[in-house]
């Protein structure tokens, strides 16, 4: 896992206008940064004319995800997108996001059936988990103390969505810690520290190594909320972190660009 990954979550943002202007400027941006394995994971319509400027002179560290897919293969789902839908055209998909099972009232066994979907799909899947509740400042700053209590839902989460899976799916998984107190767009959210990210993940790691076994190790664990160009390196500095899911800035050529060279200046 020597390579760093930066995911980016455009969420229901951009026009196609927007979405190409962002594209084509992210691409020049990070066109010699090949240390890093960046994604693009731009709103369900904009799939294939993103994909078409990726695909223009490709860059093999540059590739495109989806935000979603159903908990379904096929059938009568009005509005739905099927894994398989997207193989072939994405590479990445991200799979419940806090966003999703808040808003699309998600529940842990649909999570778990996508995942296997997207696995058979030949699809590399994020998995989002993460607490609603913040920790004190105190614990922010110091999280040698971190408690079960404020670890109960992000392992629960995992272990709900895990527990079973076959190897396939745990040498494609990639999971993203993303504190739901810390996602921007909700209201007074604020970035997690390094060290209380870098703290979760330590045990994120651990519950992935007792439920895949060794090969749990080398899963990539990304943070994800708030994460702007400024604090990039606060997380990608720490150990644990293997990279960065973003939202707001990654909309932002400059501050996602920033976020890029961060991390190609780490590894
Ligand atoms: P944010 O979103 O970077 O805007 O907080 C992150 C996410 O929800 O994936």
């Amino acid at each position: 896992m020597n390579r760093l990954l930066i995911v980016a979550n455009w969420k229901m943002q951009t026009t196609l206008a927007e979405a190409l202007v962002i594209t084509n400027g992210i691409k020049t941006g990070v066109a010699n940064l090949t240390a890093v394995d960046i994604v693009l994971c731009p709103p369900f319509p904009w799939l294939v004319s993103v994909a078409e400027v990726l695909h223009k002179h490709r860059l093999a560290h540059l590739s495109l995800g989806a935000q979603n897919i159903f908990w379904q293969e096929r059938g009568a789902y009005t509005g739905e997108v099927a894994a398989s839908m997207l193989t072939g055209l994405a590479k990445y998909v991200i799979i419940g996001h806090s966003e999703r099972r808040r808003y699309g009232h998600e529940t842990d066994q649909e999570i778990k059936a996508k995942l296997s979907l997207a696995s058979q799909a030949k699809l590399t899947p994020i998995l989002c988990i993460g607490e609603e509740k913040m920790p004190s400042a105190a614990l922010l700053a110091d999280p040698s103390d971190l408690t079960a209590k404020q670890l109960a839902r992000p392992l629960a989460e995992l272990e709900e969505a895990l527990h079973g899976a076959d190897r396939q799916l745990f040498e494609q998984l990639v999971v993203a810690y993303e504190p739901v107190w810390a996602i921007s767009g909700h209201g007074q959210a604020q970035a997690a520290t390094g060290f209380y990210a870098n703290a979760v993940i330590e045990q994120i790691r651990h519950k992935l190594v007792a439920l895949a076994g060794p090969s749990g190790k080398s899963i990539p664990i990304l943070y994800g909320g708030s994460v702007t160009e400024q604090n990039a390196g606060e997380f990608l500095h720490q150990p644990e972190i293997n990279g960065l899911l973003v939202g707001g800035a990654s909309l932002k050529v400059k501050s996602f660009v920033g976020i890029c060279q961060t991390a190609a200046s780490i590894r």
